[in-house]
């Protein structure tokens, strides 16, 4: 990686107006966030600020410090449209909405897999994270897991998947840091196999962030009612 790792900022004193004023404005950078999916320009990202934007990844928390992500760094205009035509074109790409495992039935969500191909045709930057799944061994292991042994491994991937979480929040604020904006998005599953083909995956695909620069103003975002309860 080219970037020196940098502390300048925290190193001022935890009481000074330097660390107030640099504190708000990183809540106000996490508040702030939004997903992005319009208006990016064809502009490419210095070498320095995917490297920035990798090591925030590199430094988030994982469960026992298993680390099992890998970041596949996508920036060809050719890699990210022939990904982009692959998602369209999937067969399920009407029907890849999230069903309800006791019955069958859809959930009341509808595919945005046409929208996600889009905007992977007008980004700059895609990071493709794959889970190593060193805990569950992975999704098809999970499945075929035996009765004994599947609470555990639903549990792994569980812990696996929140260590990516907070990976790919770590970069994309990073990311809005230098003032690029986008989208985290989990559609490319639908295209899974050709991808993880494509880009060497030999873990599960677990979804791309979607980064270029924009003029869009991130929309405002109404809260969910009932999300907080406070306890003694
Ligand atoms: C795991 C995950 C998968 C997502 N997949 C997609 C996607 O495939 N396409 C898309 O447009 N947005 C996707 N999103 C973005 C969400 O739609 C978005 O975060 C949500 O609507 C809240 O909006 P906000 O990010 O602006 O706060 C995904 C977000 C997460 C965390």
């Amino acid at each position: 990686l080219r970037t020196k790792e940098s502390t300048k900022g925290l190193e001022a004193d935890a009481t000074s107006q330097d660390y107030v004023e640099l504190g708000r404005a990183v809540i106000d950078l996490i508040q702030s966030r939004r997903s992005v999916r319009e208006g990016f320009k064809q502009q490419q990202i210095p070498p320095e600020v995917v490297d920035d934007i990798i090591h925030s990844g590199l430094t988030a928390p994982s469960s026992k410090n298993a680390q099992p992500w890998r970041i596949h760094v996508v920036s060809g205009r050719d890699s990210l449209d022939k990904i982009a035509n692959l998602v369209q074109a999937n067969k399920q790409a009407d029907s890849f909405v999230p069903i309800d495992p006791e019955t069958g039935v859809p959930r009341e969500w509808s595919s945005t897999v046409a929208e996600s191909a889009q905007i992977l045709r007008e980004i700059s930057l895609g990071l493709f994270i794959e889970n190593q799944a060193p805990f569950s061994g992975g999704r098809s292991t999970v499945i075929a897991a035996g009765e004994d042994f599947r609470p555990s491994a639903v549990e792994g991937y569980g812990f696996e998947i929140m260590g990516m979480g907070a990976m790919v929040e770590n970069m994309w604020l990073t990311a809005r840091a230098h003032r690029l904006e986008g989208v985290f998005m989990g559609d490319v599953l639908v295209s899974d196999d050709e991808i993880n083909n494509i880009l060497g995956i030999e873990g599960d695909l677990v979804g791309v962030l979607a980064l270029g620069y924009t003029d869009q103003e991130p929309h405002p975002k109404i809260l969910k009612s009932g999300a907080v309860i406070f306890h003694d």
